[in-house]
Protein backbone atom coordinates (compact mmCIF):
# COMPACT_ATOMS: atom_id res chain seq x y z
CA UNK A 1 0.00 0.00 0.00
CA UNK A 2 1.44 3.33 -1.29
CA UNK A 3 1.00 5.33 2.23
CA UNK A 4 1.14 9.51 1.77
CA UNK A 5 3.07 12.10 4.42
CA UNK A 6 0.22 13.13 6.14
CA UNK A 7 2.06 14.51 9.66
CA UNK A 8 4.55 16.46 10.04
CA UNK A 9 6.67 16.79 13.64
CA UNK A 10 8.50 19.62 14.75
CA UNK A 11 11.20 19.30 17.43
CA UNK A 12 11.42 23.19 18.89
CA UNK A 13 12.28 21.88 22.59
CA UNK A 14 16.03 22.40 22.49
CA UNK A 15 18.31 24.74 24.20
CA UNK A 16 19.79 26.39 21.67
CA UNK A 17 22.78 26.92 23.64
CA UNK A 18 24.89 28.32 20.57
CA UNK A 19 22.57 30.98 20.39
CA UNK A 20 22.55 32.81 24.26
CA UNK A 21 22.15 34.32 25.58
CA UNK A 22 19.50 35.24 22.75
CA UNK A 23 17.70 31.79 23.62
CA UNK A 24 18.01 32.85 27.20
CA UNK A 25 14.12 33.61 27.38
CA UNK A 26 13.05 33.28 23.62
CA UNK A 27 13.23 30.05 21.45
CA UNK A 28 15.66 29.43 18.90
CA UNK A 29 12.98 28.78 16.50
CA UNK A 30 11.53 32.30 16.61
CA UNK A 31 14.56 34.17 15.75
CA UNK A 32 13.82 35.80 12.72
CA UNK A 33 15.22 35.64 9.26
CA UNK A 34 14.52 39.30 7.96
CA UNK A 35 11.27 39.33 9.44
CA UNK A 36 10.04 36.05 9.47
CA UNK A 37 10.55 33.52 12.07
CA UNK A 38 12.77 30.47 11.21
CA UNK A 39 9.93 28.35 12.97
CA UNK A 40 7.51 29.88 10.38
CA UNK A 41 9.76 29.40 7.26
CA UNK A 42 9.44 25.63 8.33
CA UNK A 43 6.26 25.35 8.45
CA UNK A 44 5.53 27.07 5.34
CA UNK A 45 7.79 24.23 3.57
CA UNK A 46 5.71 21.60 4.98
CA UNK A 47 2.19 22.72 4.31
CA UNK A 48 3.57 23.12 0.31
CA UNK A 49 4.81 19.62 0.45
CA UNK A 50 0.96 18.61 1.51
CA UNK A 51 1.18 18.03 5.17
CA UNK A 52 -2.32 18.16 7.15
CA UNK A 53 -1.15 17.85 10.54
CA UNK A 54 1.62 19.70 12.21
CA UNK A 55 3.03 18.07 15.72
CA UNK A 56 5.23 20.65 17.47
CA UNK A 57 7.18 19.15 20.32
CA UNK A 58 7.83 22.01 22.58
CA UNK A 59 9.33 22.46 25.71
CA UNK A 60 10.29 25.17 28.88
CA UNK A 61 10.23 28.72 27.52
CA UNK A 62 8.77 28.29 24.34
CA UNK A 63 5.40 28.89 24.37
CA UNK A 64 5.88 32.06 21.98
CA UNK A 65 5.93 29.12 19.55
CA UNK A 66 2.67 28.52 20.28
CA UNK A 67 1.36 32.15 20.58
CA UNK A 68 2.96 32.82 17.14
CA UNK A 69 0.52 30.29 15.11
CA UNK A 70 -2.36 31.00 17.28
CA UNK A 71 -4.95 33.37 15.22
CA UNK A 72 -4.35 37.29 15.59
CA UNK A 73 -7.87 38.43 15.63
CA UNK A 74 -7.21 41.69 16.87
CA UNK A 75 -4.06 42.74 14.88
CA UNK A 76 -5.50 41.35 12.08
CA UNK A 77 -8.22 43.93 12.37
CA UNK A 78 -6.33 46.99 13.00
CA UNK A 79 -3.97 46.50 10.05
CA UNK A 80 -7.21 45.64 7.96
CA UNK A 81 -8.07 48.83 9.22
CA UNK A 82 -5.18 50.74 8.39
CA UNK A 83 -5.41 49.34 4.81
CA UNK A 84 -1.81 47.90 5.31
CA UNK A 85 -2.34 44.45 3.31
CA UNK A 86 1.01 43.69 2.23
CA UNK A 87 1.74 43.22 6.33
CA UNK A 88 -0.99 40.58 6.45
CA UNK A 89 0.10 38.42 4.11
CA UNK A 90 2.73 37.02 6.71
CA UNK A 91 0.51 37.37 9.50
CA UNK A 92 -3.21 36.01 8.25
CA UNK A 93 -4.19 32.80 7.61
CA UNK A 94 -0.84 30.96 8.11
CA UNK A 95 -2.00 27.47 8.94
CA UNK A 96 -4.97 26.60 6.68
CA UNK A 97 -8.61 25.91 8.03
CA UNK A 98 -7.56 22.27 7.15
CA UNK A 99 -4.74 21.85 8.54
CA UNK A 100 -4.78 20.61 12.31
CA UNK A 101 -1.39 21.40 14.97
CA UNK A 102 -1.08 19.42 18.10
CA UNK A 103 1.18 20.85 20.82
CA UNK A 104 3.22 18.44 23.19
CA UNK A 105 5.93 18.67 25.81
CA UNK A 106 9.42 17.09 26.18
CA UNK A 107 9.71 17.82 29.67
CA UNK A 108 13.71 17.48 29.30
CA UNK A 109 15.54 18.64 26.46
CA UNK A 110 18.17 15.33 26.40
CA UNK A 111 18.43 15.52 22.44
CA UNK A 112 16.50 15.26 19.44
CA UNK A 113 15.92 11.43 19.18
CA UNK A 114 14.05 12.02 22.52
CA UNK A 115 11.96 14.67 21.12
CA UNK A 116 10.73 12.86 17.93
CA UNK A 117 10.09 9.95 20.31
CA UNK A 118 7.12 12.40 22.39
CA UNK A 119 5.51 12.06 19.00
CA UNK A 120 4.91 8.48 19.39
CA UNK A 121 1.25 8.27 20.09
CA UNK A 122 0.42 11.64 17.86
CA UNK A 123 1.75 9.76 14.93
CA UNK A 124 0.71 6.24 15.28
CA UNK A 125 1.13 3.61 12.70
CA UNK A 126 2.01 5.86 9.58
CA UNK A 127 5.00 7.25 7.80
CA UNK A 128 6.12 10.79 8.98
CA UNK A 129 8.36 13.75 8.28
CA UNK A 130 10.59 15.32 10.88
CA UNK A 131 11.63 18.81 10.30
CA UNK A 132 14.01 20.64 12.05
CA UNK A 133 13.91 24.43 12.15
CA UNK A 134 17.31 25.58 12.22
CA UNK A 135 18.07 24.55 9.04
CA UNK A 136 16.38 26.53 6.10
CA UNK A 137 16.56 25.96 2.52
CA UNK A 138 16.93 28.29 -0.79
CA UNK A 139 15.93 26.30 -3.53
CA UNK A 140 13.31 26.41 -6.69
CA UNK A 141 12.01 23.56 -4.74
CA UNK A 142 11.53 22.96 -1.11
CA UNK A 143 13.44 20.41 0.55
CA UNK A 144 10.75 18.32 2.11
CA UNK A 145 9.27 18.13 -1.17
CA UNK A 146 12.51 16.67 -2.42
CA UNK A 147 12.38 14.24 -0.10
CA UNK A 148 8.57 13.51 -0.74
CA UNK A 149 9.17 12.92 -4.93
CA UNK A 150 11.85 10.46 -3.76
CA UNK A 151 9.51 8.85 -1.45
CA UNK A 152 8.52 5.03 -2.82
CA UNK A 153 5.22 5.10 -0.39
CA UNK A 154 6.37 2.05 0.99
CA UNK A 155 8.89 1.05 4.19
CA UNK A 156 11.41 3.29 3.15
CA UNK A 157 13.05 5.90 5.53
CA UNK A 158 14.67 9.04 3.76
CA UNK A 159 17.34 11.71 5.23
CA UNK A 160 18.23 15.03 3.30
CA UNK A 161 22.01 15.58 2.47
CA UNK A 162 24.59 17.81 1.17
CA UNK A 163 27.81 17.47 1.13
CA UNK A 164 30.23 18.90 3.44
CA UNK A 165 34.21 19.46 3.22
CA UNK A 166 35.21 16.59 5.81
CA UNK A 167 36.93 19.06 8.41
CA UNK A 168 33.06 20.02 9.66
CA UNK A 169 32.15 16.33 10.29
CA UNK A 170 31.98 17.12 13.88
CA UNK A 171 28.72 18.98 13.71
CA UNK A 172 26.89 17.12 11.58
CA UNK A 173 25.09 13.88 11.01
CA UNK A 174 26.97 11.82 8.70
CA UNK A 175 26.29 8.57 6.27
CA UNK A 176 27.73 5.59 5.68
CA UNK A 177 26.73 4.93 1.88
CA UNK A 178 26.06 1.44 0.99
CA UNK A 179 27.18 1.14 -2.75
CA UNK A 180 28.01 4.60 -4.48
CA UNK A 181 27.16 8.13 -4.31
CA UNK A 182 26.44 9.30 -7.68
CA UNK A 183 22.56 8.97 -7.95
CA UNK A 184 20.56 11.79 -6.07
CA UNK A 185 18.63 8.86 -4.02
CA UNK A 186 21.93 6.95 -2.34
CA UNK A 187 21.10 3.72 -0.13
CA UNK A 188 22.68 4.16 3.37
CA UNK A 189 24.36 1.00 5.51
CA UNK A 190 25.30 3.27 8.54
CA UNK A 191 25.40 6.69 9.85
CA UNK A 192 27.38 8.51 12.65
CA UNK A 193 26.71 11.67 14.90
CA UNK A 194 29.44 14.51 14.96
CA UNK A 195 31.83 12.42 13.97
CA UNK A 196 36.15 13.61 13.91
CA UNK A 197 36.93 13.83 9.97
CA UNK A 198 39.12 10.80 10.56
CA UNK A 199 36.16 8.74 11.89
CA UNK A 200 33.59 10.07 9.49
CA UNK A 201 32.41 7.84 6.20
CA UNK A 202 32.02 10.04 3.78
CA UNK A 203 31.46 13.72 3.31
CA UNK A 204 27.38 13.44 3.17
CA UNK A 205 25.69 14.94 5.74
CA UNK A 206 22.28 14.71 6.96
CA UNK A 207 20.89 18.31 6.59
CA UNK A 208 17.60 18.58 9.01
CA UNK A 209 14.59 16.77 7.38
CA UNK A 210 13.60 13.26 7.32
CA UNK A 211 10.26 11.07 6.13
CA UNK A 212 10.17 8.18 9.06
CA UNK A 213 8.20 5.05 9.43
CA UNK A 214 6.77 4.73 12.84
CA UNK A 215 9.18 1.74 13.51
CA UNK A 216 11.43 4.39 13.96
CA UNK A 217 10.20 4.22 17.72
CA UNK A 218 11.18 1.32 18.74
CA UNK A 219 14.75 1.95 18.06
CA UNK A 220 14.26 5.29 19.86
CA UNK A 221 13.42 3.28 22.83
CA UNK A 222 16.20 1.88 22.47
CA UNK A 223 19.24 4.23 21.79
CA UNK A 224 21.52 5.11 24.62
CA UNK A 225 22.56 8.37 25.95
CA UNK A 226 25.48 10.10 23.51
CA UNK A 227 28.52 11.31 25.88
CA UNK A 228 26.84 14.27 26.63
CA UNK A 229 23.71 12.73 27.79
CA UNK A 230 21.47 13.30 24.62
CA UNK A 231 19.25 10.70 23.02
CA UNK A 232 20.17 11.11 19.37
CA UNK A 233 17.65 10.49 16.15
CA UNK A 234 20.83 9.55 14.31
CA UNK A 235 21.70 6.67 16.89
CA UNK A 236 18.10 4.81 16.22
CA UNK A 237 18.21 5.63 12.35
CA UNK A 238 22.00 3.58 12.29
CA UNK A 239 19.97 0.57 14.56
CA UNK A 240 16.84 0.74 11.68
CA UNK A 241 19.51 0.15 8.78
CA UNK A 242 19.33 -3.38 9.50
CA UNK A 243 16.53 -3.73 9.22
CA UNK A 244 14.34 -1.16 7.23
CA UNK A 245 15.54 0.71 3.99
CA UNK A 246 16.99 4.17 4.76
CA UNK A 247 18.03 6.23 1.77
CA UNK A 248 19.80 9.65 1.80
CA UNK A 249 18.74 12.11 -1.08
CA UNK A 250 21.11 14.53 -2.23
CA UNK A 251 19.05 17.73 -2.84
CA UNK A 252 19.48 20.87 -4.57
CA UNK A 253 19.63 23.94 -2.95
CA UNK A 254 21.17 25.79 -0.95
CA UNK A 255 21.02 25.62 3.33
CA UNK A 256 21.40 27.62 5.70
CA UNK A 257 22.44 26.31 9.33
CA UNK A 258 20.48 28.96 12.01
CA UNK A 259 21.35 27.21 14.62
CA UNK A 260 24.48 28.83 14.01
CA UNK A 261 25.84 32.32 14.34
CA UNK A 262 27.29 32.60 11.05
CA UNK A 263 24.74 30.41 9.41
CA UNK A 264 22.54 33.21 10.87
CA UNK A 265 23.61 35.94 9.74
CA UNK A 266 24.40 34.31 6.32
CA UNK A 267 21.06 33.48 5.90
CA UNK A 268 19.58 36.56 6.65
CA UNK A 269 21.93 38.45 4.12
CA UNK A 270 21.10 35.85 1.87
CA UNK A 271 17.08 35.89 1.99
CA UNK A 272 17.59 39.94 2.49
CA UNK A 273 19.40 40.00 -1.58
CA UNK A 274 16.40 37.98 -3.02
CA UNK A 275 13.98 40.68 -1.87
CA UNK A 276 12.92 43.33 -4.25
CA UNK A 277 12.24 45.63 -1.52
CA UNK A 278 15.97 44.88 0.14
CA UNK A 279 18.55 44.11 -2.47
CA UNK A 280 19.94 47.26 -3.37
CA UNK A 281 20.01 48.67 0.51
CA UNK A 282 21.93 45.82 1.57
CA UNK A 283 24.05 45.62 -1.05
CA UNK A 284 24.74 49.20 -0.25
CA UNK A 285 25.25 48.40 3.08
CA UNK A 286 27.39 45.73 2.60
CA UNK A 287 29.79 47.60 0.36
CA UNK A 288 29.80 50.37 2.84
CA UNK A 289 30.81 48.27 6.22
CA UNK A 290 33.58 46.56 4.03
CA UNK A 291 35.52 49.13 3.32
CA UNK A 292 34.28 51.05 6.83
CA UNK A 293 36.06 47.77 8.11
CA UNK A 294 39.10 47.52 5.88
P1 LIG B 1 20.10 21.24 17.93
O1 LIG B 1 21.10 20.37 18.55
O2 LIG B 1 20.50 22.07 16.77
O3 LIG B 1 19.40 22.22 18.97
O4 LIG B 1 18.83 20.37 17.60
P2 LIG B 1 19.77 22.70 20.38
O5 LIG B 1 20.20 21.59 21.27
O6 LIG B 1 18.56 23.48 20.80
O7 LIG B 1 20.91 23.74 20.08
P3 LIG B 1 22.39 23.94 20.67
O8 LIG B 1 23.23 22.88 20.02
O9 LIG B 1 22.28 23.84 22.16
O10 LIG B 1 22.74 25.33 20.22
C1 LIG B 1 18.07 20.47 16.39
C2 LIG B 1 16.60 20.62 16.69
O11 LIG B 1 16.18 19.66 17.65
C3 LIG B 1 15.48 20.29 18.68
C4 LIG B 1 15.96 21.73 18.70
O12 LIG B 1 14.96 22.58 19.27
C5 LIG B 1 16.23 22.00 17.24
O13 LIG B 1 15.08 22.47 16.56
N1 LIG B 1 15.75 19.60 19.96
C6 LIG B 1 17.03 19.37 20.36
C7 LIG B 1 14.69 19.22 20.77
O14 LIG B 1 13.50 19.44 20.41
N2 LIG B 1 14.95 18.64 21.96
C8 LIG B 1 16.23 18.40 22.38
O15 LIG B 1 16.39 17.84 23.50
C9 LIG B 1 17.29 18.77 21.57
Amino acid sequence: MTMKIRKAVFPVGGLGTRFLPATKAMPKEMLPVVDKPLIQYAVEEALEAGIEEIVFITGKGKSAIEDHFDAAHELVNILEGRGADWLLKGVKDVIPAHVRIIYTRQGDPVGLGHAVACAKSIIGDEPFAVLLADDIFMGEKSCLSQLIDQYDGGKENLVSLMPIPKEQSTRYGIINPRNGTENTKIAISGMVEKPTPERAPSNLAISGRYILQPEIFDYLASVDKDGKGEYQLTDAIAALVDHQDVFGVKVDGERYDCGDKFGWLRANLAFALKRDDLEGDVKQMITDLLRENS
